[in-house]
């Protein structure tokens, strides 16, 4: 059974992550669109096996149980993104960009991000945790001194504390736009819409770093896959993000 993403929403004061609450309900069966938000995680965890830095009450740190049926799953961080970029630039009214796969910038700074993980019963998809951390109502100091000049936060953005009562319906209605998209097979619309989100230009020199290699190309764009197209000479190389990957720009 599908449920709009938001209808049940589950909220903690704190856990170690949301992704993991989330994994546990939908092990149990929980439906499609449950949402679990948590005030703080203790252990909150972003991409490459980095940490999450999830202070209490400054973010938004929240996942959703989704139980899609079709392929194309690498499409979801993508989903993802273009949904609280939208809800961003509704509530705040500034314009800020996403970094493939699932980078929120603001003027180079990172305000957000996005934890896609999976399980499948042998092939098929049995669901995919999408979970979103917000930077919300951090002042510079608040974030730990190593990240401070990578990182922003909306009250940083606005100079104003963001409402949650509006902030959450607007990501909700995103969330259910973008993925009603992928439900319905409408992969050329997400890929063109995140293309046009990024910060980034078709054509611009672009580096990837995978593993001890470093490659060299120019940003060609993103696949139906969701994978980030360099082309390098007369070669066209699609990179995925699952994968561990550097990207440098310039
Ligand atoms: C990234 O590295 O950019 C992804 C960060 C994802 C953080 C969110 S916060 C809610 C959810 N629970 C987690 O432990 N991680 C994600």
């Amino acid at each position: 059974m599908t449920m709009e993403i938001g209808t049940i929403i589950h909220r903690v004061r704190s856990c170690r992550s949301t992704n993991d609450l989330a994994e546990q309900l939908a092990l149990a069966g929980e439906l499609e669109g449950t949402v679990i938000i948590a005030e703080e995680q203790t252990k909150g965890r972003g991409t490459k096996g980095r940490s999450w830095y999830s202070v209490l009450g400054k973010g938004l740190y929240l996942s959703v149980i989704l139980r899609p049926e079709g392929p194309n799953i690498s499409l979801l961080p993508l989903v993802a993104g273009l949904a609280v970029r939208e809800a961003v630039t509704s509530v705040t009214g500034l314009d800020v960009h996403l970094k493939w796969p699932n980078d929120l910038i603001w003027e180079k700074k990172k305000l957000g991000g996005i934890l896609c993980e999976s399980n499948f019963l042998g092939d098929r998809v049995n669901y995919v945790i999408v979970g979103i951390g917000l930077n919300l109502d951090h002042e510079p100091d608040d974030f730990p001194v190593e990240i401070r000049s990578f990182v922003s936060s909306l009250k940083i953005m606005t100079k104003r504390s963001v409402d949650r009562d509006l902030l959450f319906p607007c990501l909700w209605r995103s969330l259910n736009y973008w993925y009603g998209l992928f439900r319905e097979g409408k992969n050329d619309e997400i890929v063109r819409a995140f293309e046009e989100s990024m910060a980034v230009a078709k054509g611009k020199k672009m580096t990837v770093l995978r593993g001890e290699s470093q490659i060299s190309g120019l940003f060609a764009g993103i696949d139906s896959r969701g994978g980030l197209i360099l082309e390098v000479g007369s070669e066209r190389i699609s990179f995925y993000s699952g994968e561990i990957l550097t990207i440098e720009y310039g």
